[in-house]
């Protein structure tokens, strides 16, 4: 049985003072009106989990207005079948100071193992605004291939990071052999730094490509219809080309003092019927192929640990037609764990609110039960 996460406290988190919200394994209900903090409620199991916010990289932005810092605290089931593993986490932020993450207290080596597992559990979001993977630029579509690897494994987190870096230092140095400061010879020493990291980073979205190609074409499958749906990645270069590649590109990389292959350029193409969903989804198609991303997501974590992610859907019953609501709430019964947002109970099935854990939110404050029938 795969972890889940049993408590999480939010201090001065977002609208949230001081705030614990229990949950169970199975589907757990976060209903609320709006602006009450169920989307932040989302947020923080995630920053929990990860030692980041999914939904902006300014830590500060996570921070009570009027404090002057915020720390989440959380509580992880390990072993469901006697209940008593358990790991505590916690991630403390005053801005201006270094990020404190902590298991069972002590210091996690990096932000990037905590990340990856370090805290017992992985988790797939979804929020609302994540349609934009589909519907926006390439640089969306590879956050998207980034944030799920960088949840495997630490190595590829540094990696993505590392490669940033070295690429924007061999845009300086294309830069100045342009204008004419720096000779070309000490191209070269970049070129291997740049290729090495590059390699990695590719390596890990070419092992993940087919796997999330199939899993992605099954979940469509299941929420949208028999179409034959596709994720196709596109290269700048190839692993197996990638040396020659950047060498040919060099002249125009120097003209232009950017460095214009490798996976920092690299997309991949959503695909229904051979249509691609970025040009000509609807809203509907982009919604649902977003979601068949996530579940997509899911299964791969799971095929590659051994263990259920968590899910923390944000407010994905809206907009959807009531055979898929009622198919993705069998969908969230039966996984591991679920925490998903709602300003309404009514998109849910009476058999589904019994067998769910309901969470009331109203200003930043936590309550339940909130009706009959909500498993205490
Ligand atoms: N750093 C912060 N400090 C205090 N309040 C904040 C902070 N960041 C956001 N808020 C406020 O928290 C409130 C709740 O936001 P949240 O996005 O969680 O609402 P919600 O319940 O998801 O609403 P909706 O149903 O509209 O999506 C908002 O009014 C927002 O302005
Ligand atoms: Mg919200």
């Amino acid at each position: 049985m795969s972890s889940y996460v049993r408590a999480v406290r939010l201090i001065n988190f977002r609208n949230y003072a001081d705030a614990t919200a229990l949950f169970s394994p199975g589907l757990n209900i976060v209903v609320g009106d709006n602006a009450q903090g169920k989307t932040n409620l989302l947020e923080a199991i995630s920053f929990a989990t990860t030692g980041s916010s999914p939904r902006t990289p300014n830590d500060s932005e996570v921070v009570r207005w009027g404090a002057d810092f915020a720390r989440t605290e959380m509580r992880v089931s390990l072993d469901e079948s006697d209940g008593s593993e358990e790991r505590k986490v916690a991630v403390g932020y005053a801005p201006g100071q270094k990020k404190r993450l902590t298991v069972d207290g002590a210091p996690a080596s990096s932000l990037a193992s905590y990340a990856a597992g370090g805290t017992g559990v992985r988790a797939v979001t979804f929020f609302p605004d994540d349609i934009r993977i589909v519907k926006g630029a390439p640089s969306d579509r590879r956050e998207f291939l980034d944030t799920l690897l960088s949840s495997l494994r630490p190595s590829y987190a540094r990696a993505v990071a590392e490669y940033a870096k070295a690429v924007q230092q061999r845009n300086q140095l294309l830069r100045r052999i342009r204008d004419g400061f720096s000779s070309e010879k000490t191209l070269s020493t970049w070129d291997r730094k740049v290729m090495e990291l590059g390699s990695e980073v590719l390596r890990g979205r070419e092992a993940a490509a087919e796997p999330l190609n199939a899993l992605f074409g099954t979940s469509v499958r299941t929420l949208y219809g028999p179409e034959k749906a596709a994720l196709r990645y596109s290269h700048s270069a190839p692993l197996d080309g990638y040396a020659e590649a950047l060498t040919e590109a060099r002249e125009a990389d120097i003209e232009r003092g950017t460095t214009s292959v490798g996976p920092h350029r690299d997309d991949f193409a959503v695909l229904f019927g051979g249509v691609s969903m970025t040009t000509y989804g609807s809203q509907g198609q982009q919604r649902l192929s977003t979601l068949a991303l996530k579940f997509a997501a899911r299964e791969y974590l799971r095929g590659e640990t051994g263990e259920d992610p968590v899910l923390l859907f944000d407010d994905v019953m809206s907009e959807l037609d009531e055979e898929r609501r009622g198919y993705l709430s069998g969908y969230f019964l039966e996984s591991t764990q679920a925490v998903i947002t709602t300003t309404n109970l009514e998109y849910f099935d009476e058999e589904v609110l019994e067998r769910a854990r309901v969470v009331r939110i109203s200003g930043g404050a936590l309550s339940r039960p909130t009706r009959d029938g909500a498993k205490g």
